[in-house]
């Protein structure tokens, strides 16, 4: 295998407001890889996978910029990473036309977020939709990326990646795209539904009061993990303890990553407790780790004009990375003039 340069990336669609799902299962362990690891970080808001399924073009607008203001408030620094959105490098879209022809129908088939998204009715879902999983690679692949923190449920698309990956190298015979490792670690990769413990927090979830959105304020959040569902037993005093109690289990995940604790750590200080006393104090820590947050975001959204410098920047940044990758995959496919 040859040597790759250690090199951050990961994406965000811009479809809908963040949830405290994106929150720690992604932007806030981007900020954290940004600032403590010894690799380039370089993050994407992509506008081109959230057009998979219809989007209004005036609030896709509004919600690239929102997104962006997400991952400055998160911690994410434009000056540490590159921040940039997906359709302003073209060199995306060109691998993954590549990529199309890399990968195979059969393995786009078997993807869970295809069948959930698609449905019953998949003859009537769009052509990208079903090839999202081959642009997800090429946006990965175009920086040769060895890194990407994701929650679980992306683990699936970072296999494909690396099937793709695996399969243009072996076609070609060559070495050139890196097998990238999925980064799903701590205690928030999966946070679930507060209304189910079963189901993932999600910003297309149909109840409001399942998800805590980056952009509610302390009274709502108060409220919602309030009206949380739990069981009726109190909190246990081990980890082992919270099997089989998935909204217990949530709930005390959620707590330990808002505050940088381990599960452990929060069960040393509030096992015993009914959820009547956790619940407030869960409750706390939320507003206080959230609402600077979003307070953040809408300081950063009256500048428009700024936001929009800063994409622009990323941008070039990117294409200088991307754009000779590019131009190598071109020439090891055979493309005269690359
Ligand atoms: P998206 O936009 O659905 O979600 C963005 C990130 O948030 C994570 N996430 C969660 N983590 C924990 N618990 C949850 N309930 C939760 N909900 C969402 C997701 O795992 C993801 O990390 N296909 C990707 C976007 C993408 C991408 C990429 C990611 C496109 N190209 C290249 C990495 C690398 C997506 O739809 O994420």
């Amino acid at each position: 295998m040859a040597e790759f340069t250690p090199r951050v990336f990961s994406g965000i669609q811009p479809s809908g407001g963040l949830t405290l799902g994106n929150y720690l299962g992604a932007l806030k362990r981007f900020a954290t890889m940004q600032d403590q690891g010894s690799w380039q970080t370089i993050f994407c808001m992509v506008d081109l996978h959230a057009i998979t399924v219809w989007q209004d073009p005036a609030t896709l607008a509004r919600a690239t910029r929102e997104l962006c203001a997400g991952f400055i408030a998160s911690g994410v620094d434009p000056e540490k990473s590159i921040l940039f959105n997906q359709s302003q490098v073209v060199e995306h879209a060109q691998l993954a036309w590549i990529f199309n022809c890399v990968a195979r129908m059969g393995w786009m088939q078997r993807m869970t977020q295809w069948k959930d998204k698609a449905g019953k009715n998949q003859q009537n879902a769009s052509l990208g939709l079903f090839a999202y999983p081959a642009l997800m690679a090429a946006d990965i692949l175009v920086y040769h990326a060895t890194h990407v923190p994701v929650g679980e449920d992306q683990k699936q698309h970072l296999e494909l990646t690396r099937d793709i990956a695996i399969k243009f190298n072996n076609d070609f015979g060559v070495d050139f795209f890196p097998e990238t490792e999925p980064v799903i670690e701590g205690t928030a990769t999966r946070v679930m539904s507060l209304r189910d413990g079963s189901k993932k927090m999600s910003k297309s979830d149909p109840s409001d009061q399942s998800r805590i959105n980056l952009s509610d304020d302390a009274d709502a959040i108060a409220q919602k993990l309030r009206k949380a569902r739990t069981d009726p037993e109190p909190l246990p005093e081990t980890v082992a303890g919270l099997e089989d109690r998935p909204e217990a289990r949530n709930l005390v995940n959620i707590y330990a990553a808002l505050a940088d604790m381990t599960v452990a750590e929060v069960l040393a200080e509030h096992g015993g407790s009914q959820f009547s006393a956790f619940k407030p104090a869960l409750a706390d820590v939320a507003v206080d780790r959230l609402t600077p947050i979003s307070t953040e975001m809408s300081r950063l959204m009256q500048d428009q004009a700024e936001i929009d410098r800063i994409l622009a920047r990323g941008a070039e940044r990117a294409r200088e990375i991307a754009a000779p990758i590019l131009k190598k995959t071109y020439e090891i496919v055979g493309m005269v003039g690359a």
